[in-house]
């Protein structure tokens, strides 16, 4: 494998509109993230990903940009962009923007010049289409629910959205519309950015004819964008024509792939991205993702085993529970309440000392629950909203049932505001915040974190600092033990005759750890814990939520 500096790197994501709020009106911004670059310095991480910060309307909050070269009015100038990304470069922080070009807003210019006429040049940078009749082009849904489809009056045409209808779907086809993108990543480029995180970047080509498809995991037509004809060679274009001649990193936001599929995207022959984010293990508690079922390790086993297998010496892997669109993980996969700080270190234990680059989303690493909202007013999201129209309305569920899934899976859960503090607001801002404080901040935030030897911080800390001194976290082979132990999971890294051992529980019970075969216990030492643990490696009965990592020379 390469090495290279994102392999090694750790990154931190920040969503912008729930991190820090600099000048009292309830919005996170720019110049409250500049107030907490040290704050991530501290914790040790090596690149921000940055949620969208372009102009947008904020249908989708900033996931619908009107503007992809300047920043957005709530969140500050393109000066204060430049003042953050020098302050963070000057503390050896890269900085990652969010691609979004799968799709616009519907008030960005192009947009707005290709609803005026059928013959505008503007026309086809979209997709324009006659319905049946009075019916609609083909019979794709929307990721946000409802057709993929909405009409517009003053061309008598359909125009296709995959999400919201304020964010209609560019036309890859067309060689313009490329040429906008690279434009826009050359843009960002020229002004130091370090890489990019794109945006469902897997649905961008879509079938000729774009006909009507098959229903499939919740969505009708997915068989005809998913991977569709021409998304390898549009990324290895952008990646001949701009990305390849700069410094810099991708990770593909990409869903449903197999590995099979992904290699094709991450193969570091094939010169496309980076490294991908898959959704595999983000399903294993529920079923697209409103249908909750039990969390089973076995599953999560097998999928993440895969992974890890499967892109080995040919790609590389990202390591993420957490982002803008999940919920909490100590909330989902963990214990929130009497193990909330075993359970979130036993997880990131787990996942972090896999093979590829970490992400850990703000708040993560203070172990933020989910929100448990009980009124549906508190929510803000966009799907959010059309779930639980489509959960009342089409599937007839009541409101407590509706209410019961928003407060297992909402995107929201995942953006309440940062609790800095046990200060009002929990210091994320001295006005009412633009959705409402997770009520435990009072016993839940960084300050309190940051103070105390054994907190979730100074863990995340631990194993940031852990990845520095030792290669074979980075680089190491992987092998699972123990497949079919429903309550812990075990594995090994190998690097050269280094051997990494890592333990983690998912449950409370005491279970039976047996040192698997191969181990030399003469010659072990533990790097890493979240109890008190003897230097030397017995088989032992695990504490609830025990982890632990050792080093085997
Ligand atoms: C991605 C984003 C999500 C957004 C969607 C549409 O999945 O992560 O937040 O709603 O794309 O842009
Ligand atoms: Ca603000």
């Amino acid at each position: 494998m390469k090495k290279t500096w994102y392999k090694e790197g750790v990154v931190y994501q920040i969503y912008p509109r729930s991190f820090k709020d600099s000048n009292h009106d309830g919005i996170g911004d720019i110049r409250g993230i500049i107030e907490k670059i040290d704050y991530l310095k501290d914790l040790g991480i090596d690149i921000v990903w940055l949620s969208p910060v372009y102009q947008s309307p904020n249908d989708d909050n900033g996931y619908d940009i009107s503007d992809y070269k300047d920043i957005m009015d709530e969140f500050g100038t393109l000066d204060d962009w430049k003042e953050m990304i020098d302050a963070l470069h000057e503390r050896g922080i890269k900085l990652v923007m969010d691609l979004v070009v799968n799709h616009t807003s519907d008030e960005h210019p192009w947009f707005l010049e290709s609803k005026k006429s059928k013959d505008n040049p503007y026309r086809d940078y979209y997709f324009w289409r006659k319905g049946k009749g009075k019916k609609k082009p083909n019979n794709w849904t929307s990721f946000f629910t409802g057709s993929a489809w909405e009409y517009d009056e003053q061309t008598n045409e359909f125009y296709m959205h995959l999400f919201s209808k304020k964010q209609p779907d560019l036309n890859w086809d067309n060689p313009k519309v490329r040429q906008e993108v690279k434009d826009i990543i050359q843009y960002w480029l020229d002004l130091g950015v370090d890489g990019f995180r794109c945006d469902v970047i897997n649905i961008i080509s879509k079938k000729e004819g774009l006909p009507d498809g098959k229903w499939r995991l919740g969505l009708v037509g997915s068989e005809h964008y998913m991977n569709g004809p021409n998304v390898h060679d549009y990324l290895k274009e952008i990646n001949r024509d701009v990305l390849s001649k700069y410094d810099c990193f991708t990770v593909g936001e990409t869903v449903f792939v197999s590995t099979k599929e992904a290699l094709k995207y991450v193969d570091e022959n094939n010169h496309e991205l980076s490294m991908i984010f898959h959704f595999d293990h983000m399903s294993v508690d529920n079923i697209f993702k409103w249908f909750i079922r039990p969390f089973k390790l076995r599953k999560l086993k097998k999928i993440l085993s895969k992974w890890q297998n499967d892109i080995n010496g040919k790609g590389w892997n990202s390591l993420y529970l957490e982002n803008h669109d999940q919920p909490r993980i100590v909330s989902r996969w963990g214990d929130d309440k009497e193990y909330r700080i075993e359970s979130a270190k036993s997880l990131a234990t787990m996942i972090y000392f896999q093979q590829g680059t970490p992400y850990i989303y703000q708040g993560q690493e203070i172990g933020m629950t989910n929100a448990y909202f009980k009124d549906l007013s508190q929510y803000k999201d966009v799907e959010t909203y059309n779930i639980y129209k489509l959960g009342r309305e089409k599937l007839h569920l009541s409101h407590k049932r509706m209410m019961k899934k928003l407060q297992y899976m909402s995107r929201d859960n995942a953006r309440t505001p940062m609790q800095w503090s046990d200060d009002v607001f929990a210091g994320f801002s001295t006005v009412e915040p633009w959705i409402e404080v997770n009520s435990n901040y009072k016993d839940i935030n960084v300050l309190n974190s940051k103070e105390k030897k054994d907190s979730i911080y100074q863990y995340y800390k631990k194993i940031i600092s852990l990845r520095k001194q030792y290669d074979i976290i980075v680089y190491g082979d992987y092998k699972e033990h123990d497949k079919k132990n429903k309550y812990l999971y075990i594995y090994e890294r190998n690097l050269n005759n280094e051997k990494l051992l890592v333990i983690t529980s998912f449950t409370k019970k005491k279970v039976l750890f047996k040192i698997p075969e191969g181990i030399n216990v003469e010659k072990v030492k533990l790097l890493l814990s979240n109890y008190e643990v003897n230097e030397s490696l017995t088989d032992f009965y695990t504490r609830p939520y025990e982890a632990r990592v050792y080093l085997i020379k």
